[in-house]
């Protein structure tokens, strides 16, 4: 029930959650980010850092997620209230649930920009204006698109609308129906990137560089990046799985589903760096650009291949739909709130949103100009959003998530909500208890550089040593027994 006293309304198809939430997954955070940052920060042992943060961390929180959503049926705020208020814990907890709230609205502010780029870069190849001969000339094309706050304004201006639109018009037909064909037409695009990289004659370079693991190469700083990213692109601890989660019907099995998101998100974000780093090799670029890196690189791409524009019109076109399928579920939370909390109708919960959303956001564009120097310890305001949400707000938001899951909730709630075989709850209890805090912890203090010998160099001894501590807690833990026994 929400508190307005209607059942909360849910998916209407079979595969509607599972479509939302890799729609949510899916997108900007995997084809333009990761690639970006896994550049940034040197490749294969990026990598490596960052999947094993998606499976030690990302699938536990997210199957804790979905749990308080399903539990609480509720945005963030008010799930987790329920579900610790039915522990008969304290409603304080529900502070989690406002930072991830806001945590998804602030992604959103600077999402929008990127998102914007994406929808310009398909306009420019829809009228030719993506013609340009050398890495350079690129290079200028992408200087030029942000040099104009009325161009770039227009275009994030134009992907605020849009989510809007979709997020007013609801769950089942705005957001249900949009997700369900351009994922399969977005792995088909990569499909045909990754074949054109094989034939581009960089190929072997950009498999080596993503793929060979030199552990030894990794900052703390990288670690803390590759913890954020599993968040980011998971799109967790900002409201959006919780709250697509809370939409759930009861039968669904939320360990199934999740691992199928998470696998389908990695597989997307490999195949972008497959796709993408075979044109940066070719072509003599920087792998560290930063985040124009994609906006550079491809079009070149698409230049020198038969049928090139067609394909490089079809490629922004997914772009551009898999970034709103992931906008629309950044403020899904703040709009079920208003709607559960402060009886306003969905259309004038998303117009407020949007305003609000609109405003913030055009700082964040304007930081690519006018405010370009506007900036905070070297930072620019879009910097600042992403970096506060990513490397703080999602990996502290997660860590109150699985704290409160494993130590603070009664132990048959979630054990009924997820509805797993005995061996695999154990294993769940295990990694969000041990495995999933004390490996944010540890990034944490890694990054801030308060211990004198950095983990990054050991960080796989000290993951089996978690691994390990876990086994032995959870053996000596009589819950754990009476997990195992009681079914
Ligand atoms: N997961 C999305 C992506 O990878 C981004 C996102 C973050 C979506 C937070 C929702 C919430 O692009």
């Amino acid at each position: 029930m929400t508190s307005s006293g209607q059942p909360r309304i849910q998916w209407l198809g079979r595969w509607g959650f599972m479509l939302a939430a890799t729609g949510s997954a899916v997108g900007l955070g995997n084809i333009w980010k990761f690639p970006y940052i896994t550049g940034e920060y040197g490749g294969g042992a990026f990598v490596l850092v960052y999947l094993a943060c998606i499976f030690a961390v990302g699938v536990p929180v997210m199957m804790t997620e979905i749990s308080f959503g399903r539990r609480g049926r509720g945005s963030p705020i008010d799930a987790i209230r329920r579900v610790v208020n039915e522990s008969g814990r304290s409603s304080a907890w529900s502070l989690i649930g406002w930072m991830a709230m806001l945590c998804g609205f602030m992604v959103l502010s600077f999402y929008v920009v990127v998102a914007g780029w994406s929808f310009s870069y398909l306009w420019k190849m829809l009228s030719g204006g993506l013609a340009a001969g050398s890495v350079d000339d690129i290079a200028a094309v992408f200087g030029a698109n942000n040099a104009n706050p009325v161009n770039l304004g227009f275009w994030s201006t134009l992907v605020t609308l849009l989510t809007m639109v979709i997020v007013g018009k609801g769950v089942q037909e705005g957001i249900e129906k949009s997700v369900s064909w351009m994922m399969p037409g977005l792995v088909l695009m990569l499909v045909l990137l990754i074949v054109f990289g094989v034939f581009s004659g960089g190929f072997g370079e950009a498999v080596s560089f993503l793929f060979s693991f030199n552990v030894g190469s990794l900052s703390s700083e990288g670690m803390l990046a590759a913890l954020g990213h599993a968040f980011f692109t998971l799109s967790l601890a900002s409201g959006a799985i919780l709250t697509y989660g809370s939409y759930l019907p009861k039968e669904a099995s939320i360990g199934r589903t999740t691992v199928s998101v998470a696998v389908a998100d990695t597989v997307v974000a490999l195949m972008a760096g497959l796709a993408i780093f075979p044109v940066i090799f070719a072509n003599g670029m920087d792998p560290g650009e930063g985040p124009g890196l994609i906006f550079m690189s491809l079009p070149l791409a698409f230049q020198a291949m038969p049928l090139g524009t067609l394909f490089g019109i079809l490629f922004f076109l997914m772009l551009s739909m898999a970034a709103l399928t992931s906008s629309i579920s950044m403020v899904e939370a703040t709009v079920s709130w208003l709607c559960d909390n402060k009886g306003m109708s969905r259309q004038s919960a998303s117009w407020g949103t949007g305003t609000i959303l609109w405003l913030i956001s055009t700082l964040a564009m304007l930081s690519f100009n006018l405010g370009a120097d506007w900036t905070l310890a070297g930072k620019t305001v879009f910097d600042w959003l992403d970096y506060l949400t990513s490397r703080w707000m999602m990996p502290l938001g997660g860590l109150g998530m699985v704290v409160v899951a494993g130590f603070v909730l009664k132990s048959e709630l979630f054990r009924e909500e997820l509805g797993l075989p005995p061996l695999a709850y154990a294993l769940w209890l295990m990694m969000v208890r041990y495995v999933s805090p004390l490996g944010i912890l540890i990034i944490f203090v890694d990054a801030l550089g308060v211990y004198p010998v950095s983990f990054a160099a050991h960080w796989p001894w000290l993951l089996a040593m978690l691994v390990a501590m876990a086994v032995v807690g959870e053996a000596l833990s009589p819950r754990l027994r009476q997990a195992l026994t009681s079914d």
